[in-house]
């Protein structure tokens, strides 16, 4: 039986055409995400996760270029449609922004205009998608401010972003966000501009807005810890690659890429009593990606004329539903 998938993804390569050199900021990710669930991506800063994100809406911009591969949206009604073929200004794009996917981004502020109320926001973000009149468009912005968790709906779509908190600011975003029921809902590092205690609020948020409007999430982070709690999937990114893949749990219990290990390894929550341990080294910029395992220089499993010759690893099933990018990943289990 073929999964009921909203988005397959594959061998998606976005490259950065630039004076000095060709920057292959995504070189071929493939994966996809069934129907009501959720998939996280991880990865240290700089590994492609918001190139990826930004290519599934079509929003990177020039120089960088889908080079190759396919983004494929499935959509409940209606034909599937490759989002990396779509011409700029064809007209699915504007049916697929904000209607079929839509973002929540890292920056609540960044999103809002100072100069209009919430539910002003708001309506325009639905009256984008569906015919209301204004009456109907404030009725189901209160309801939907009413639902990400916003008290006294009815007196805070008058205000301005001014006068709410960040947390709250991030609540309108999401709701925004969730206004035309999207099918597909991507959260690119949704929570890193907020405090700890309200970072696990609004995680708890998406999810229990993800089962009551069944829609998918993308939620992209740099930060392992969170995914345990969120996410059925997970994907960890390095260097435009996608290295390990599987269920959150097992993954977690049971990393079997070096690089997923050693982002474990330094995450506090997650090493209470023991010593933390970073990974040594930082990512390598994109014109200077080393041979063999582009992990190598930075892998403390690394073996020298295997690990750093010959093109990158491929991503292969070592266990049902668990995919590794590593030569070794066998030798070394934890
Ligand atoms: N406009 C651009 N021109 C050149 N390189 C870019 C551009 N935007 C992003 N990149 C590069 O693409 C890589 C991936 O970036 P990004 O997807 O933002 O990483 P992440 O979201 O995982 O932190 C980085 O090396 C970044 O420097
Ligand atoms: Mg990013």
């Amino acid at each position: 039986m073929k999964a009921d998938n909203v988005l397959e993804v594959v061998d998606l390569k976005t490259h950065f055409l630039t004076e000095e050199g060709t920057l292959p900021a995504v070189d071929g990710v493939t994966f996809s995400i069934p129907r009501g669930r959720t998939l996280a991506l991880v990865g240290e800063s700089g590994c492609g996760k918001t190139v990826t994100s930004y290519s599934i809406l079509r929003l990177v911009q020039s120089p960088g270029r889908i080079v190759g591969g396919q983004i494929r949206l499935l959509p409940r009604r209606g034909e599937p449609i490759d989002v990396a073929q779509l011409a700029e200004g064809d007209e699915h794009l504007f049916h697929i922004r904000g209607g079929l996917v839509s973002m929540i981004f890292q920056e609540p502020v960044a999103a809002l205009s100072p100069v209009h109320t919430i539910g002003a926001h708001l309506a325009e973000a639905l009256q984008l998608h569906e015919e209301v009149s204004r009456a109907e468009a404030r009725r189901r912005a209160i309801e939907i401010l009413r639902k990400v968790g916003i008290a006294a709906p009815e007196r805070r779509v008058d205000q301005y972003p001014h006068e709410l908190s960040g947390g709250m600011r991030q609540r309108v975003g999401i709701a925004i966000a969730l206004i035309c029921h999207p099918e597909l809902l991507i959260a690119d590092e949704p929570t890193t501009a907020l405090d700890v205690t309200i970072q696990a609020q609004i995680l708890h948020l998406i999810k229990s807005l993800q089962r009551e409007l069944g829609c998918s999430v993308l939620l992209i982070t740099h930060d392992l810890g969170v995914v345990a709690q969120v996410a059925d999937e997970v994907a960890v990114m390095y260097l435009g690659r996608i290295v390990e893949h599987g269920p959150v749990r097992e993954v977690i219990k049971h990393p079997r890429h070096p690089y997923t290990q050693g982002l474990l390894q330094s995450i506090p929550a997650l090493n209470v009593g023991r010593r933390l341990a970073s990974i040594p080294g930082s990512v390598p910029p994109l014109n200077a990606i080393p041979s063999g395992c582009p992990f190598h220089p930075r892998c403390p499993f690394a073996q020298p004329g295997r690990c750093d010759v010959g093109g990158p690893p491929d991503l292969r099933t070592v266990s049902t539903g668990r995919e590794v990018a590593c030569v070794r990943a066998e030798e070394i289990l934890p």
